[in-house]
């Protein structure tokens, strides 16, 4: 496996790959890597003829008060997985190679941006965009692989590229669960061992509002109230929202029919986590 810290030497190895590699398969990451990140590689392998994974935690997605601080680092333990799955190259750039001194440009996604993560995390969308429009002008690749897990930062990056006719294809891949439903996570590390045992309600949550829509319940409304009976109880958690929306413009729904989406974001103790649930309604009306 290629590893690379600076844009100049990834540069010339990317184009010394362009006559004789097929398709380039791309996933961004801030590293701590677990099996969603696992997921997303092995699915670019599938679709792809190479696999390149980059690795930056990017400060200017992060708000002052949030946890760039203690989010986790674990490159070498990061190597060793992409090495285990077959990724061809590693990008591992350093802050400044990222933002050199007087950097001065920002990319902003607008609408889509103003609800949920974007109204709790008001520059966080400026920061991924930001990144992951430069991490695609270094990197080239045909196809970049996202997450479900983070449902709005996929949306935003394929508004993005479609506005700005960026030449890749965006794929969003299916959320990894641990055993007990909660979705993997870097910042589960941060979890004390008590509330590690409460995550899983924020999917229990979402599970619930999936069952109401199941057994045919269509009010918005009632069905968040069951949601958030199931978290409000448990001590300390906090919810900073629970949404059901359209899945393909995260507007809010007040009666619940075709393809929508439940998202979720809470607080356990300094912990913050999100998750969500996609839900084909069948037609009733
Ligand atoms: P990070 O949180 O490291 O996530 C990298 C990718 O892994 C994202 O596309 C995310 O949605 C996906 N992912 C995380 N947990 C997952 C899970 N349980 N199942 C499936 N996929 C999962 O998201 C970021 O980094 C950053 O914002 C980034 C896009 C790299 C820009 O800095």
């Amino acid at each position: 496996m290629h590893v690379f810290r600076s844009t100049k030497s990834f540069r010339r190895w990317r184009n010394s790959q362009v006559s004789h590699v097929g398709t380039i398969g791309f996933v961004p990451t801030m590293g701590a890597l677990h099996e969603g990140h696992r997921s997303l590689i092995r699915h670019a392998h599938r679709m792809c003829d190479i696999v390149i994974v980059s690795l930056f935690i990017n400060p200017l997605q992060f708000g002052p008060s949030e946890d760039l601080n203690r989010y986790p680092s674990q490159p070498h333990a990061d190597q060793r997985l992409c090495r285990q799955e077959g990724v061809t190259a590693m990008f591992l750039p350093s802050h400044e190679e990222v933002y050199p001194t007087g950097f001065q440009t920002s990319v902003t996604v607008s609408h889509l941006t103003s609800r949920w993560e974007g109204e709790c995390r008001p520059t966080h969308f400026r920061g991924v965009a930001t990144v992951v429009t430069k991490l695609l002008n270094v990197v080239q690749p045909n196809v970049i692989f996202f997450g479900q897990k983070d449902y709005q930062q996929t949306l935003v990056i394929t508004q993005l590229v479609k506005d700005l006719n960026l030449d890749v294809k965006v794929i969003m891949c299916p959320t990894r669960r641990e055993s007990d439903g909660l979705a993997y996570s870097s910042r589960n590390q941060l979890l004390s061992s008590g509330l590690r045992k409460k995550a899983p309600l924020l999917y229990q949550a979402l599970m619930t509002g999936e069952k109401a829509i199941h057994s045919g319940e269509r009010s918005s409304v009632r069905i968040l109230t069951l949601m958030k009976r199931t978290l409000l109880n448990t001590p300390p958690i906090s919810i900073d929202y629970l949404a059901i929306c359209r899945s393909k413009n995260l507007e809010p729904v007040t009666y619940i029919e075709d393809k929508i989406v439940m998202l979720g974001a809470i607080r356990l103790g300094k912990v913050r986590l999100i998750d969500n649930l996609l839900v084909r309604v069948p037609h009733t009306r």
